[in-house]
């Protein structure tokens, strides 16, 4: 029997190299670093591994180097990541991000997008897109995900577009409207909405109703708010978190929370409820994979807001 999934995402998958160093190194200068960590990331990465840990069906469609870690790998197996599509390139370097920290909190990020930057020279991951039902376009080159929701759309797929903080620097109008026209979901954090509003070439977030049916915005510490085509528009509270420890990654924790809902049948706000609980959980850790919950757990936390 074919396999299917619930969940399709594209997006990367990176290894974040965590510095912390007394100061910021600046130009011809040599500081000694207090402590290093490495952690398991990328949007698409995080994504796919929170919603599969969530009980959602998940394959992820990304490519990573040959140096690409074995315990990585695991940790998406066993969490019961479809990897049919992680494609290891030959001669490539996995994704990376080398963050720099001081004490203060200041940060100067290196990154390396590794065989993401040339993703659209190879054949598009069909897996991922034939096994779904709603396909997740995160992090990526704009050719790459134009040839991805062509085929998704023909096969009559839900797309979900996620353009995240490359919205502000990889996308033109010209790539962005037609992605939007094809997708059913937009996400997207306050600065991202802005962007998207202004390539879109409308005047507010309701607007973007005109293309897709969702629209959700993160709010960071304000929750979040949803807004859908048959006139809802919804204010989600956070959910508190023990502790706040590290908020990266917040957002693609939301993300697979709403995934869980909306695989399940619940209706957006609940979905958005479930997103907020599920990035509150992420929240109380150092890295973005850390601190992953379970279904119970995550339902738990919402059934303070509602009933589930
Ligand atoms: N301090 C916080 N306390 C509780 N919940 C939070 C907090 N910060 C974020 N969240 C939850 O996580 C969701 C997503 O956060 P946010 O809007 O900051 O995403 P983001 O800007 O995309 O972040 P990132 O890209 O780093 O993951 C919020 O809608 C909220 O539900
Ligand atoms: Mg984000």
């Amino acid at each position: 029997m074919a396999v299917s999934n619930y969940l399709g995402v594209f997006g990367h998958v990176v290894l974040d190299h965590i510095l912390t160093m007394p100061r910021l190194p600046v130009p011809n200068t040599t500081v000694r670093i207090l402590g290093r960590n490495t952690y398991f990331g990328g949007t698409g990465g995080n994504i796919a591994r929170i919603a599969a840990r969530l009980g959602v069906r998940t394959a992820l469609a990304s490519l990573v180097g040959e140096d690409f870690p074995a315990d990585y790998r695991q940790a998406l197996e066993r969490d019961g990541v479809d990897l049919t599509d992680l494609r290891t390139v030959p001669g490539a370097s996995t994704p990376s991000a080398w963050i720099f920290t001081d004490p203060k909190g200041d940060q100067a990020t290196v990154i390396d997008q590794g065989p993401m930057w040339e993703a659209h020279r190879h054949p598009i991951p069909d897996h991922t897109v034939r096994t779904a039902q709603v396909v997740h376009l995160g992090t990526g080159r704009p050719r790459h995900h134009t040839k991805v929701a062509r085929l998704a759309a023909k096969l009559g797929k839900v797309i979900a577009f996620d353009p995240s903080q490359e919205i502000t620097y990889a996308y033109t109008r010209t790539t962005f409207l037609p992605l939007l026209r094809k997708a059913h979901l937009f996400f997207g954090n306050e600065t991202e909405l802005r962007v998207a509003i202004r390539l879109a070439g409308v005047r507010k977030p309701e607007d973007l109703l005109r293309f897709v049916e969702h629209v959700v915005v993160t709010r960071g510490r304000r929750g979040s708010l949803v807004l859908t085509r048959a006139g809802g528009r919804h204010a989600i509270p956070r959910v508190p978190p023990r502790k706040v420890i590290d908020i990266t990654g917040a957002g693609d924790a939301y993300r697979a929370g709403y995934y869980a809902g909306l695989s399940r049948g619940y209706e957006p706000a609940r979905c958005g409820l479930l997103g907020s609980a599920t990035a509150s959980f992420v929240i109380e850790a150092r890295g973005t994979q850390s601190r992953i919950p379970t279904w119970d757990e995550v339902v738990d936390r919402a059934r303070r807001f509602r009933d589930f």
